[in-house]
């Protein structure tokens, strides 16, 4: 077995998220992007697939797929496929719910292992003022599908926004729990590729709030080390998981992703773009793979911590 890789701040590599399309079927007004800018092409299957076998060749054990919506290409399965055969220990997929129901099958059945989906609210009017689009019961078949074919575990992203769902998180959380799915509530975050910074003003919701109420709920409650110092709380027969990233140096400390732009970028943090390493064109060129785990190395080499902590 390769060993894992590990950066200056002896945070090991241990998951890669790739990001296979920018493009999305609904506009969140939050979206983030996945910290990435607009693209002008995206990889092709066979090149995702090379680059996952780089990865794989230096310890990295997880994949996930990321957008964008990763369910608008069109060769999503194929692409699922490529990187499912190569052996590792998961292979997961963030979507907005929308091509879920239609998907989860044959999401399934190519070899992906589990889904997240993103989805902030239960109430119709909130769903369309968040999405600008009226897919709210799609989004909902589509949980409980990925559910019932055992894309297992099911985690609903709710990304929390004051006035708007944060009183929404336990109506979110028996939704889950009727339809086999964990909760997962996310802190609303500010980068540089949010089209509108006001919004960060008006919608932060402080998460020591709801935590404190879940503090005193929680029968148990468990630290993901390596997954970003994530909280889980175990509660009335099921389970809530926190991600805080804002201004968090255990976020930054724990943190064990590098990343992939659609066009072929190694990105070494969610928050920056100013320190990627291309990979499209030694690939296009034909470089060796030494040359590609190389790059891979110089990314590793370029990741700190960005809220410090380390
Ligand atoms: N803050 C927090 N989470 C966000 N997401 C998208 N934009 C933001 C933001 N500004 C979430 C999506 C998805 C996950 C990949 O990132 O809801 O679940
Ligand atoms: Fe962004 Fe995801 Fe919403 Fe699409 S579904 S707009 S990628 S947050």
């Amino acid at each position: 077995m390769t060993d894992l890789k590990t950066d200056n701040f002896q945070r090991p590599i241990i998951s890669l998220r790739i990001s296979i399309t920018n493009r999305c079927n609904i506009r969140c007004f939050y979206c983030h992007h996945d910290g990435i800018l607009p693209q002008e092409y995206e990889m092709t299957s066979q090149e995702i697939e090379r680059i996952s076998v780089i990865a794989k060749s230096i310890g990295i054990k997880k994949i996930r797929l990321s957008g964008g919506e990763p369910l608008i290409r069109e060769d999503i399965i194929e692409i699922i496929k490529r990187i499912s055969s190569l052996g590792f220990q998961d292979v997961s997929l963030t979507t907005n719910g929308i091509l879920l129901e239609e998907y989860a099958l044959k999401l399934k059945d190519s070899g992906l292992n589990r889904v997240n989906v993103s989805f902030d609210t239960l109430n119709p009017q909130t769903y369309r003022f968040i999405t600008k689009s009226n897919y709210i019961d799609h989004v909902k078949r589509g949980i409980k599908k990925a559910a019932e074919v055992g894309l297992y575990p099911v985690k609903v992203n709710m990304v929390v926004m004051k006035g708007l769902n944060h009183d929404e998180i336990w109506d979110m959380f028996q939704f889950c729990k009727e339809n086999g799915a964990i909760l997962q509530i996310i802190e609303l975050l500010k980068t540089e590729s949010c089209p509108d910074s006001d919004f960060f003003e008006d919608y932060h919701y402080d998460m020591n709030i709801i935590e404190e109420e879940l503090k005193d709920k929680a029968t148990d409650i468990k630290t993901r080390a390596f997954m970003q110092d994530r909280k889980k709380y175990f509660l009335e027969g099921g389970e809530i998981e926190v991600v805080r990233p804002m201004d968090n140096t255990k976020f930054c400390k724990n943190c064990t992703r590098l990343r992939i732009t659609p066009d072929g970028k190694l990105k070494p943090c969610l928050l920056r773009n100013d320190n990627l390493v291309d990979l499209m064109e030694p690939i296009r060129r034909g470089d060796s793979d030494e040359k590609l785990v190389k790059l891979f190395l110089e990314a590793i080499t370029n990741r700190e911590p960005y809220y410090g902590g380390c």
